[in-house]
């Protein structure tokens, strides 16, 4: 055996280079996506979230983020986290199944299952690795997915990984759905998926009438309620809230990072399906432990969800204001009456440019395209949230006329 010191560690000028060809071939197609217009870099910010951001050196009003309540720096969140730190430290270098399940976990899982009324909760570390982990554990090769043509990719990559048939049914079409409920058989499950609140449309899922479908049809549901949770429904609960479903829907998942402000994610269900994903899920089998501070922010962002309701009504009324204001512009804006205003555009180098105009005059607001919504459906997308001001908008607004105008969108 040799010792430590005996193992010869390469300088760094003899580790070898990454292959030219492999280079070149990437090279080659990112040099493909410039030429599609398809190209992404990531862009500075120097401010914190909020209405205001500061990216690649401009400021400009913010209307490009999820913290649609305004908590990501919420005094108290900010204090809950920084308490957290000094209680249990920034990190807890476990997995949960090993030894990092501290009492914070279940104290917000408890508290995340009473928020849903479902029987249990489990935390995942992301809201991509909560879909993954789901639709991978409970699904398998004998069963069939249904699932909406713009549900988020962490629902798309879970389907992949679980290896089941995947019926994919037009955008919000009951009438195809039933069909194709009618035809599938299987000798396994059935799961019917959808997002709660869609993220690149805006517009939500007819969970009321998806739930009467798989109780017709013996199907299990599944929600991601990443962007209605805190938002939607009279208390805040949630897309189910809004349609009358609450606790109606199998599994639930969503992110925390969105309108709670924090991180991570939940999936809410019978407490058996949660057992069964404590053993079976790998993404959360084999990944290291939230950090403390992020699950008592996002203990107290719920406290903060029920007993400041003003912040859900600024939110409504600032997006009522926005959504007036586009209209009365000449934009085309979808009815779901929504935080989050898609702007269409149609081709991706359009939608970069309307990008660019805004940013030229203020405003940041991402141009969205393929492979993040189908192609040719390329879009700004807009978000409203409890934090903008009346002036704010009404100056996005003013960008937005002449922006939209410099690019022949109105
Ligand atoms: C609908 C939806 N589901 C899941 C996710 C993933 O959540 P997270 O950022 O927590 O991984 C996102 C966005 O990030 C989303 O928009």
């Amino acid at each position: 055996m040799t010792s430590a010191q005996d193992t010869k560690i390469p300088a760094a000028c003899e580790v070898p280079q990454l292959r030219d060809d492999l280079v070149e071939s990437l090279q080659r197609e990112l040099n493909g996506l410039k030429s599609e217009g398809l190209h992404r870099r990531l862009r500075q910010v120097d401010t914190l979230q909020g209405p205001r951001i500061r990216i690649d050196g401009k400021d400009a009003i913010h209307l490009a983020g999820s913290d649609y309540l305004g908590l990501a720096c919420h005094p108290r969140l900010k204090r809950a986290a920084c308490e957290a730190t000094m209680r249990y430290g920034c990190g807890v270098a476990a997995a949960r199944l090993i030894s990092g399940n501290h009492d914070l976990y279940p104290q917000l899982e408890t508290r995340l299952a009473r928020f849903k009324q479902a029987e249990a909760a489990l935390l995942f570390s992301t809201g991509y690795q909560a879909n993954l982990g789901v639709i991978s554990a409970l699904i398998d090769s004998h069963d069939v997915v249904f699932s909406d043509a713009l549900n988020h990719a962490s629902i798309v990559d879970g389907c992949r990984l679980s290896r089941a048939r995947f019926k994919i049914f037009p955008h919000n079409d009951l009438d195809t759905l039933a069909r194709l409920l009618e035809r599938e058989r299987s000798t396994g499950r059935r799961l019917i998926v959808v997002d709660g609140l869609y993220s690149m449309d805006g517009d939500v899922a007819p969970l009321a009438q998806i739930v009467k479908l798989a109780e017709r049809y013996d199907c299990l549901t599944m929600v991601d309620d990443s962007h209605g949770i805190g938002v939607l429904g009279e208390t805040g609960r949630g897309t189910a809230e809004a349609a009358g479903v609450l606790g109606r829907i199998d599994i639930e998942t969503g992110s925390l990072a969105k309108a709670l402000g924090g991180f991570g994610a939940y999936v809410v269900g019978r407490r058996t399906v949660i057992e069964y994903l404590v053993n079976r899920a790998r993404p959360f089998i084999f990944t290291c432990a939230m950090p403390p501070a992020v699950l008592a922010a996002v203990l107290e962002a719920l406290d903060v969800v029920e007993q400041e309701p003003e912040r859900r009504q600024r939110l409504w009324d600032n997006t009522r204001h926005m959504r007036a204001g586009l209209h009365e512009i000449g934009f085309e804006v979808s009815p779901s009456g929504t935080q989050i205003i898609p702007l269409m555009v149609g081709e991706p180098e359009r939608a970069m440019r309307f990008c660019q105009e805004l940013l030229d005059r203020g405003v940041f607001a991402q141009g969205i395209r393929y492979p993040s919504v189908p192609r040719g459906t390329e879009r700004i997308r807009l978000t409203v949230t409890a934090s903008h001001s009346k002036a704010d908008l009404d100056t996005a607004l003013t960008a937005l006329d002449e922006a939209g105008r410099a690019i022949q969108l109105i």
